[in-house]
């Protein structure tokens, strides 16, 4: 379905050919002063220097060609040359109408379906989940649904940090305690147990108390950087304790982002990627590409145009060791070799930004993927606290994740068992609900690329622009719908109808917004714009509802009317948080 400023601008563009000049200037845009009039177009003003006429006669011929047009109700040419717009509400109803029956309410399917693969999450295998991971989940999740909402083919990989110093560090402070185990033992030729040697618990202390002693004792710290190297070239032992750590971390890990209502295709890692390494390197040098510096095996990857120095990608350490942009191309190598993607986005902090513009290069000018390939990094600022700084807990440590989501839930389900109406089992599921919401929505409003403030009071309260005011919006208009239908209504066999006064109109051109919107946020990877629009829509919507008579309408008519209008929206409203990635209970 066409967006509706290219149906307006069409009709438009026709009255600007009929009286004699160019239909390209009949461009339509929303009005900047809604006061006024609700869509404007300012094709007069640029025609007048390519006519030499006044713009003001321009308007006014263009506006006597409109007279009786379907779409326009009012044309007006105002000083010195705009054209001030009013839309028919019959033809505003059409539009709607056509939205509702319309697959995806209107949105069109891509020009080319692109693969897309998103890199996400990037959590570290035995190491906590910390607040820095949330916003990683949370914009990748609804970037992944943004896209495949679109209509693009889109695998989303959770990419483990799974290949690094932590793993050398839990194996160390094992070895310290219980160096009995046969994993430490080099003539062991048995099979390893299959059950683990340590618990999640046990795992989730190991790797704080070895990172902490590794940072004071030098010798301690070489032990872990060659058990690191040892569990890399293939030590059977150590592969062996890998997998245990492996198992019961990636258990827990999707156990947490199962809580966050994030879901990966992929549960690849670092470690996956390591096999391409070595054909890769051998390939980079024989096509010249990689040379050695300082004993580090390198490609330049510079230009002259650059305007701050953008060092070479380091393939290679002195003593052979990959590194973070090794193991990241070979990664993109294993997903061109699995997938061929168009594109590859990255979600991460921003920070990281140099390491992807170095590895995008790298892979690009060694022919790791087609020259076409987009490879996208999409940075996210930091979760800052109330005080600016990033996030921490009170005593300054690192927050837990899950200790951030817990706090949230129970200061939502504090909110909600004040409503005695509701058993304790709906009010923990609802609370649970709506804290994801709040969670959620208080970072997706924000531009990814931007510091935000983690406020909790502002994030849960039902007023203003928050994850639990829409729901609330939509738990609003789900209990008009039950109450219909519970008074004997068919919500089936309600038909849309004109809208006879303003707020009603505002929320029907709001609703046709939605095809324009969406394409938008998919296009340039922005779940901020599917928050904004639909806060303007809930904004729209409890305004009509604030000054309409729904349930007490005696016209049956046009209760049905306005009944199905309210079905729209929550359809709308609903669509829309779950490409966000989060859900509305039924009451609250
Ligand atoms: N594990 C990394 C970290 O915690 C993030 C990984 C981001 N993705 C990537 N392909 N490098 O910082």
């Amino acid at each position: 379905m066409k967006k509706i400023l290219d149906i307006l601008s069409e009709e438009m563009g026709k009255a600007f050919e009929a009286a004699g000049y160019d239909a390209s200037l009949g461009r339509v845009t929303v009005s900047n002063r809604p006061d006024l009039c609700e869509y404007q177009c300012n094709g007069a003003m640029a025609g007048a220097k390519q006519y030499h006429k006044a713009p003001f006669m321009i308007a006014n011929e263009v506006a006597a060609q409109l007279e009786g047009n379907k779409a326009f109700k009012e044309v007006a040419a105002v000083a010195p040359g705009f054209l001030n717009l009013k839309l028919s509400e019959d033809y505003l109803l059409s539009i709607v109408k056509e939205m509702k029956s319309a697959e995806k309410f209107g949105l069109e399917a891509p020009e080319k379906v692109k693969t897309i693969v998103i890199d996400y999450g990037g959590p570290n295998v035995a190491k906590p989940l910390h607040v820095g991971h949330l916003r990683a989940a949370v914009i990748g999740e609804a970037v992944k649904r943004m896209e495949r909402y679109a209509g693009h083919k889109v695998i989303g990989d959770v990419h483990l940090g799974d290949w690094g110093l932590q793993m050398g560090l839990v194996i160390t402070e094992l070895h310290e305690r219980q160096p009995e185990l046969c994993y430490f033992d080099e003539n062991y030729e048995g099979e390893y147990p299959v059950e683990p040697p340590f618990t999640l618990a046990q795992l989730e202390e190991m790797y704080p108390t070895a990172s902490g002693k590794s940072k004071v004792d030098e010798e301690y710290k070489a032990k872990a950087l060659a058990a690191t190297v040892q569990l890399q070239t293939g030590r059977r032992g150590y592969r062996a304790l890998w997998k245990h750590i492996m198992n019961i971390s990636v258990e827990d890990l999707k156990k947490n982002y199962a809580n966050l209502d994030v879901d990966f295709d992929l549960w690849l890692g670092e470690s996956d990627a390591q096999p391409y390494i070595p054909g890769m390197v051998e390939k980079m040098k024989q096509d010249g590409f990689a040379h050695i510096s300082e004993g580090a095996l390198v490609v330049d990857v510079a230009r002259e145009d650059d305007k701050k120095e953008i060092p070479p990608c380091m393939i290679l350490k002195s003593d052979g060791a990959a590194m973070y942009d090794t193991t990241d191309l070979a990664t993109i190598l294993q997903r061109s070799h699995d997938y061929n993607p168009d594109s590859i986005i990255y979600v991460v902090d921003k920070r990281q930004e140099l390491h992807f513009e170095q590895v995008f290069r790298c892979a690009l000018k060694t022919g790791l993927v087609a020259p076409e390939t987009e490879l996208k990094f999409l940075g996210f600022g930091t979760m800052n606290g109330k005080d600016g700084k990033p996030f921490k807990t009170r005593d300054g440590g690192v927050m837990r994740l899950s200790s951030l989501i817990a706090q949230i839930q129970d200061e939502m389900r504090d909110k909600i068992a004040t409503n005695e109406a509701i058993s304790a089992e709906e009010a923990e599921a609802t609370a649970k609900m709506v804290a994801l919401a709040a969670l959620k929505y208080g970072d997706l409003s924000n531009q990814a690329s931007k510091d935000y403030v983690f406020d909790v009071e502002k994030f849960i309260s039902f007023e203003g622009d928050t994850g639990p005011y829409i729901l609330y919006t939509i738990v609003r208009i789900k209990s008009i719908l039950a109450k219909y239908a519970a008074q004997g209504g068919d919500l089936n066999a309600v038909e849309l109808m004109a809208a006879q006064a303003g707020a009603e109109k505002q929320l029907q051109m709001q609703l046709a917004q939605f095809n324009t919107m969406m394409q938008n946020a998919a296009e340039e990877t922005a779940p901020h714009k599917v928050c904004a629009y639909i806060y303007d829509l809930a904004n729209a919507f409890n305004h009509f509802y604030h000054e309409t008579k729904i349930l007490g309408e005696e016209n049956e008519t046009r209760k049905q009317g306005l009944i199905a209008l309210l079905i729209l929206t929550r359809d709308i409203l609903e669509t829309c948080i779950d490409v966000l990635g989060f859900k509305a209970p039924e009451r609250m």
